[in-house]
């Protein structure tokens, strides 16, 4: 089959399709045939050898797919040959097949279409943990999610709408704004984004911070009391292992807070990682399900255009366009291509 091999890290210029085989399913194993590959930040991160969760070198990239099964393992009793699926886990997505535990498919949406299916985990999930499971945001509290024209950041407002929240997101771009406010939010520069809100007497009561540096120091300052910071990514970070000043830069970049800042103004700062609560499935299966309810009952789809679908041959472009800053919604890769 093919599928995008990691052996070093690099610039985008080292990842191309190499032909590997696939062996059949363990009795706990599906079988996937892929349809789309989601591309994820955290794969650019991987690439570039500075994402602590990757698998040892070589290993096949890609965080998450949607897929049909086409073969099981004895064991599995819950899914049927031509179920559709969703996967999310450490590697194995940008691939033509991948066998994986039958605990890590997640049960697809039957309204979306494969595109949707692929665009849809990590994003819609991500934000939805964030805000449910860790923030437990209520209704008409105001949030502030920042790269919020991304995949995660589309996923949020729509969630964040969906219990009427008030909402504003950022991005470094302009072009951007009409996504943000088609969606149901109000877009602000990272710029002047705490000015403009401290202006409008706004402090947010949640921030779904996914940007770090001083971007994450300046929402932390103007939280409203008993607001709460949910740290989800930092795409602010460009380091070279070998660049021990690049590597300090990059540390600098990282949220961080101390006890006395929570405590003085009774705030909170909390974190998700997906990846890990993969690994907890009792814990994540209920949850999934009820933002499944949510999703159905407000009719919310993951952001993705068709000219955000990259063949597989053209990863290494995908991640340029991500890394660029030009995405809009979600990127994905098609495999038979
Ligand atoms: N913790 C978890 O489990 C988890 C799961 C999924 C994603 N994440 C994190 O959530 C964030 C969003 O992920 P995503 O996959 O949906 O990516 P994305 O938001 O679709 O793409 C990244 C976006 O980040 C914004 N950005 C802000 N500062 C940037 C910088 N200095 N350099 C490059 N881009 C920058 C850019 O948009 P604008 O400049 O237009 O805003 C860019 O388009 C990432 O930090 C990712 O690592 C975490």
């Amino acid at each position: 089959m093919k599928a995008v091999i990691l052996s070093k890290s690099g610039n985008s210029k080292i990842l191309s399709v190499t032909e590997t085989d696939i062996s059949n399913p363990t009795e706990n194993q599906i079988q996937l045939k892929v349809k789309y590959s989601g591309v994820n930040y955290a794969d650019i991160l991987s690439r570039k050898g500075l994402y602590s969760w990757s698998p040892k070198r070589p290993y096949i990239m890609g965080l998450e797919a949607a897929g049909e099964v086409i073969n099981k393992g004895s064991n599995v009793t819950d899914l049927e040959i031509g179920d559709r699926v969703i996967y999310g886990g450490q590697s194995g997505g940008y691939a033509e097949y991948i066998n994986i535990d039958q605990s890590l498919a997640l049960p697809a949406p039957e309204q979306f279409n494969w595109k949707e299916c692929a665009a849809f985990g990590v994003t819609f999930f991500t934000s939805w943990i964030a805000l449910h499971e860790m923030a437990r945001v209520r209704e008409n509290e105001t949030l502030l999610v920042h790269s919020a024209a991304g995949g995660v950041g589309t996923a949020t407002i729509q969630l964040a709408k969906a219990h009427n929240m008030k909402i504003y997101g950022t991005t470094s771009s302009e072009s951007k704004f009409k996504t943000i406010e088609d969606l149901g939010a109000t877009p602000l520069k990272y710029t002047n984004f705490d000015t403009e809100l401290l202006n409008n007497n706004i402090r947010p009561d949640c921030i779904i911070e996914t940007v770090g540096g001083d971007v994450y120091t300046r929402g932390f300052e103007i939280l409203a009391p008993m607001g709460r910071v949910v740290l989800v990514g930092v795409s602010s970070i460009k380091a070279n292992k070998r660049n021990p000043f690049s590597m300090y830069k990059a540390w600098k970049a990282l949220p961080k807070t101390s006890i006395g800042k929570v405590l003085r103004r009774s705030r909170g700062f909390m974190g998700v990682h997906l990846g890990y609560l993969l690994s907890q499935p009792e814990k994540l299966r209920p949850s999934w399900l009820e933002m499944l309810k949510v999703i159905e009952e407000h009719n919310l789809r993951p952001t993705i255009r068709d000219d955000h679908i990259f063949p597989m041959t053209e990863v290494g472009i995908a991640h340029d366009f991500i890394d660029n800053r030009k995405n809009i919604g979600k990127v994905l890769l098609d495999p038979t291509k």
